[in-house]
């Protein structure tokens, strides 16, 4: 790690293929060759404390300094944990909440019906009525767990996911890793339905213990592929998009399409 044998800034993105929008992380949007592509439905699948809330909290952040509403549908925090989990990086979010650019969404996991109903018919209306641009679901694995049946929770995120799509607007959804198979979401199916696949892993090695995340896919754009670490330091994630993780990928290939 530290050596930087592929310098984001010297590849050649096509940056312009697509508008983008700003996942909120710099390092990130490096990595991406400029951020998420507007329209996207994104997944950030992770274990437990590796920075997904964090990492939505930026997402939603960067749409309200720039002047656009954003949604937080929230599935495990409390509206008030939420605010104060901001607060202790420093960012306000309570004042946009009072002007009416953020609504933070609590969902009630003991009333699948209301939650399913309120997720179907009231979110759309919710974003064209607010004129959000960003919207995030945190998380979705706790949404597709209310429905017992496979194929129900097929249907229910498939109804969402379409339902996103006709709206326009840019999701972030958060997901649970499979802790069995390190490599997959718990529900092993919400990557196929997303655009786009963020992981984000604590690897553990005899000697250090280090955060590292990669773009699995991202549909319709050139993205870096390489693992990246990076840090949940007091102001937020801070993403190291030049460094390497593992030194012996890339001798033989460019490990990128
Ligand atoms: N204000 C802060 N300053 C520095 N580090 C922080 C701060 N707040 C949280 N962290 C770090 O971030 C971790 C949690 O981040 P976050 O809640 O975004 O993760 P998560 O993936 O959403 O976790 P969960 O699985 O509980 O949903 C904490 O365990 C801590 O290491
Ligand atoms: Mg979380």
């Amino acid at each position: 790690m530290g050596d930087s044998k592929y310098p984001m800034s010297e590849r050649s993105f096509d940056k312009y293929s697509k508008e983008r929008i700003s996942s909120g992380v710099n390092g990130l949007d490096e990595m991406l060759g400029g951020g998420f592509p507007q329209g996207h439905i994104i997944v950030a699948i992770g274990g437990s404390g590796t920075g997904k809330t964090t990492l939505a909290l930026h997402y939603i952040l960067d749409g309200l300094i720039k002047g656009e509403s954003g949604l937080y549908i929230s599935i495990e925090e409390e509206k008030e944990s939420l605010i104060s989990a901001a607060n202790a990086y420093g960012w306000d979010i309570e004042n946009y909440i009072s002007d009416h650019k953020l609504a933070i969404l609590k969902l009630d996991l003991s009333d699948v019906k209301t939650t399913a109903r309120r997720v179907k018919s009231e979110l759309p209306e919710l974003i064209r009525s607010f004129g959000a641009k960003r919207l995030v679901i945190d998380s979705i694995t706790l949404f597709s767990m209310m429905f017992d049946d496979a194929i129900e929770r097929r249907i229910r995120i498939f109804g969402l996911n379409s339902a996103i799509k006709k709206a326009g607007i840019t999701a972030l959804y958060t997901a649970e890793v499979n802790v069995d198979n390190p490599y997959y979401s718990k529900d092993g199916m919400i990557e196929y339905s997303a655009d786009g696949v963020l992981f984000l892993q604590q690897n553990e090695s005899e000697k250090n213990i280090r955060l590292i995340m990669r773009v699995i896919k991202m549909r319709k754009i050139q993205h870096d592929r390489l693992y990246r670490p990076y840090d949940i330091t007091g102001k937020g994630l801070l993403v190291y998009p030049n460094e390497m993780v593992y030194t012996d990928y890339g001798k033989d290939n460019d490990s990128r399409e």
